[in-house]
């Protein structure tokens, strides 16, 4: 081991972050840009399925909260974006990834929102999966990662009340609203649940990302505490877990629960999920429709320094 390696393994060892002008290992390097470019699409392509619902929101309460919480995820996108850029690759190279497929992002935004209940079970439910990953990550070992996520999950927190604020009122109200708030937690369980990636001895990155302390759970351990919270919640909600494997096992002090269906899941992650395709052309135009923002931008940028350059 030379001394430099030496010096970043002391370093994750003794709890010290690394930061963008640390020496580390080139693989270290490229997992942080892979999993934070790939964090930062979420959030932008996770606008989409609920920014859906923007205008149909049942009332002017209830959208200005969604609006909130959209516009969040896009600065959620932004505070990753500039994280993943300390670590030498530019935002134009992680678009491009994006929009070329070759990097992912999190196979749940390839679902549809069918019902207005649908915003209550992605806040309760897929925010809720977000934070309880997000919240391990703002001990990540990488220090602009680790500051972006304080934030991140602060917000997240909000999404996750809202939403299931709005799955509390769906059960309190009549026969049919409850009906909505049962079909939307019976879509969006089983995907929730995928979130959190392959089975252990399925996931190719976790053994090194937890030994450089980029994960502090595996993503098991990450489902498993998932699923006990998510379970007590849904009883105060008076809603069913889709699943008939559910149960309390007093022995392991967690809940069982059923195998999830790995087919279905690989095949989202590879582009053949209901929504991949609708997703992916609806940032591709929005990047296109946006050219001449940036090149006003630029613009802007480019007078100014011309302008401070005269002055010198
Ligand atoms: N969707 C899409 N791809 C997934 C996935 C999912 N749910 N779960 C795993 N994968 C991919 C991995 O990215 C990896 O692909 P790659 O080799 O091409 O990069 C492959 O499947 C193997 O999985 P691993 O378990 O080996 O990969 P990781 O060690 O990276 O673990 C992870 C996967 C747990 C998702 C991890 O990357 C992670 O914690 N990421 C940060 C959190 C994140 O991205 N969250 C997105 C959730 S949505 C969100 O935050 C928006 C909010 O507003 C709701």
């Amino acid at each position: 081991m030379t001394s430099f390696e030496q010096h970043f393994e002391d370093k994750i060892n003794n709890e010290v972050n690394i930061e963008p002008r640390d020496w580390m290992p080139d693989d270290y390097r490229k997992t942080n840009i892979r999993q934070i470019s790939q964090h930062a699409h979420s959030e932008i392509v996770g606008m989409l399925p609920e920014g859906n619902w923007i205008t149909r929101a049942p009332s002017l309460r209830r959208k200005a909260i969604l609006l909130a919480k959209v516009q969040d995820e896009a600065g959620h996108g932004l505070y990753l974006y500039s994280a993943a850029e300390t670590l030498g690759i530019t935002r134009d190279e992680m678009i491009e990834q994006l929009h070329t497929g070759k990097a992912k992002y999190s196979s749940i935004f390839n679902y549809p929102t069918t019902s207005w209940a649908d915003m209550g079970a992605i806040g309760w439910l897929v925010d809720g999966a977000a934070i309880m990953n997000q919240v391990a990550l703002c001990r990540t070992s990488y220090g602009p990662y680790a500051r972006a996520m304080v934030r991140i999950c602060k917000e997240e927190s909000f999404h996750q009340r809202q939403g299931f604020e709005i799955l509390l009122s769906l059960v309190r109200g009549n026969a049919t609203q409850k009906k909505m708030a049962q079909d939307a937690l019976n879509r969006w369980w089983w995907p929730s649940l995928m979130m959190f990636g392959p089975n252990d001895d399925n996931s190719p990155h976790s053994a090194q990302s937890l030994h450089w302390r980029i994960k502090r759970f595996s993503n098991d351990e990450l489902r498993q505490k998932f699923v006990d919270a998510a379970t007590e919640q849904a009883k105060v909600l008076g809603l069913a877990i889709p699943d008939p494997a559910l149960k309390w096992n007093e022995e392991r002090g967690h809940y069982d629960f059923g195998e999830i269906d790995w087919e279905e899941f690989w095949n989202v992650v590879k582009g053949n999920g209901p929504c991949n395709k609708e997703r992916l052309d609806t940032r591709r135009k929005a990047w296109e429709d946006g050219e001449w923002v940036r090149e006003a931008a630029m613009a802007y940028v480019e007078k100014r320094k011309n302008r401070s350059q005269k002055a010198a």
